[in-house]
């Protein structure tokens, strides 16, 4: 599916008329020339994910043509077409930037099989381009944790990951959510299919719902090329579908259809895809209570909702702490290349009195944070981990108390100006957003909605913002009030 326009390059006609019946049997969009101009010129209007090129053409070398190729940003898989079998000819076009090569006279079953390696490859081009780098490779894969409800959750993704069934995910920020999701994916017959992630909510509006199912080229302003989205990508594997709280009432009615029919069509398209896709949604709001509050289409809650995977928060599992604290020690002394001794038990008394509002990647940073600054050789202790002089546990849940537990440096205040005097020393532009945020909240005293209007950003950057420096969104009820 990856592959859908082609151009056949070939001079003689009755090898071109062949090859091109042969892909309109199996329903490619076709495009023909006989010379490299004509070619250039298809190339110059349309996006084409396959050329087939013959190597000697009357206005010069098909090679030169994929020399050529090899320059643009955007271009199709090509496949030398050959009447000459040398070892030479098809190492030269390797190296021209050719993918495949044919040899004439070809069989109907040699067209099948480099149409399929073409699928394929250019599948994983194209999913290549979202296997970013992130946090969990520096925080590895395993869920960690053996209280109850740790242990419970490892049995439901057990049973549950082996299964094709729709996923959601629910739980506070910071919970482990898409770890669970990952797990899920990695127990599953699909593990060795595309894993795709979108954030819903860190796209902006207008191009979500391209994310999502693509578009076509000239769909809108911008879009010079045809782009296959998240569930196309995904086609064959798995879509984890982040936040999907934070999606409009427009992207949820064309979800819905997704997830009833498996298939969509493209922004500015009308051909109908279908996709073969396991779904795994996470929230960190409660989705029932946005259907409540119509926000959050129900049919599409009960769609996602097959199997539902709540993730506890970590205070509800505080026997976890010790060796979570100790896992993040290991890890972070590793990477920092810092030498720890361990977590004096006054420091594990103090994490473990700690109501985690920001749950594991709140733990998780403070860890990180005390591992840096420890002595080589030291004691992660109750100063280091910084929670000496916090509040007691729960009031950490009200955002009075938030700044408490995200340290700001030594002897900050935290309704201190933005911007120091001129020997004090500079800021980094995070430091100083992450200032105003919460000069914002303060002024506001917690309200979100209104925070986020005086710092003329979005609610959800505001709660993307917050999810980052590990507060939670559990309470923020009045965001909703804003978008
Ligand atoms: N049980 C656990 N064992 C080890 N690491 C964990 C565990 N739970 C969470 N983490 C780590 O904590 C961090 C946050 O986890 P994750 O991104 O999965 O949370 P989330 O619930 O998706 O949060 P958000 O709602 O903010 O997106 C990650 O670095 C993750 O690896
Ligand atoms: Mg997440």
């Amino acid at each position: 599916m990856p592959i859908e326009k082609i151009i056949v390059l070939e001079d003689d006609m009755i090898i071109r008329k062949h090859l091109e019946q042969q892909l309109r049997n199996r329903r490619y969009d076709v495009a023909s020339a006989s010379t490299i101009a004509a070619a250039q010129e298809l190339l110059s209007k349309d996006t084409f994910d396959l050329i087939f090129v013959d190597v000697s053409l009357p206005d010069g070398e098909g090679t030169d043509l994929l020399r050529e190729l090899q320059t643009r940003a955007v271009r199709p898989l090509a496949v030398v077409v050959t009447g000459n079998a040398s070892v030479q000819l098809a190492v030269d076009c390797m190296k021209a930037g050719a993918f495949d090569y044919l040899i004439k006279p070809f069989s109907s079953e040699q067209i099948d099989v480099t149409l399929k390696k073409a699928e394929d490859f250019s599948q994983i081009l194209k999913v290549n381009q979202f296997l970013t780098r992130d946090e969990h490779e520096d925080s590895g894969l395993e869920l960690i944790g053996q209280s109850k409800p740790i242990e419970r959750l490892r049995n439901l993704i057990n049973r549950v990951g082996p299964a094709q069934a729709t996923v959601l995910i629910q739980g506070e920020s910071g919970t482990g959510k898409e770890l669970v999701a990952r797990a899920l994916f990695r127990k599953g017959p699909r593990a060795g299919a595309p894993f795709i992630k979108l954030n819903c909510a860190a796209v902006p509006e207008n191009l979500i719902e391209s994310e999502f199912f693509g578009h076509e080229r000239g769909a809108f302003t911008g879009a010079m090329n045809k782009r296959e989205g998240r569930f196309e990508l995904a086609h064959g594997g798995t879509i984890l579908l982040d936040e999907i709280s934070e999606v409009s009432p427009q992207v949820q009615a064309k979800l819905l259809r997704v997830l009833q029919e498996r298939e969509f069509e493209r922004v500015g398209g009308s051909k109908t895809i279908k996709v073969d896709v396991r779904v795994i949604a996470t929230t960190n709001r409660r989705l029932e209570e946005s259907v409540e509050r119509k926000e959050f289409r129900q049919d599409l809650f009960f769609r996602l909702n097959v199997v539902p995977i709540p993730v506890p928060p970590l205070r509800d599992r505080l026997d976890d702490v010790p060796i979570l604290a100790h896992e993040f020690m290991l890890r972070f002394s590793r990477k920092h290349g810092v030498r720890v001794k361990g977590i004096a038990d006054e420091g594990i008394k103090a994490l473990m009195s700690h109501s985690w509002p920001g749950n594991v990647r709140e733990l998780q940073n403070l860890v990180e944070h005390a591992v840096i600054m420890s002595d080589e050789g030291g004691m992660l202790d109750r100063e280091s981990l910084r929670l000496g002089a916090g509040p007691t546990p729960g009031e950490f849940r009200n955002f009075e108390t938030a700044p408490a537990i995200i340290p700001l440096h030594a002897g900050e205040v935290s309704g201190a100006p933005v911007l120091g005097t001129a020997d004090q020393p500079v800021l980094s532009l995070a430091e100083l957003e992450r200032r105003a945020i919460f000069h914002a909240l303060e002024h506001t005293k917690g309200n979100r909605t209104h925070a986020a209007k005086l710092l003329e950003i979005s609610i959800r950057t505001l709660r993307n913002k917050l999810n980052e420096y590990g507060v939670s969104s559990r309470e923020d009820t009045d965001a909703a009030v804003g978008e």
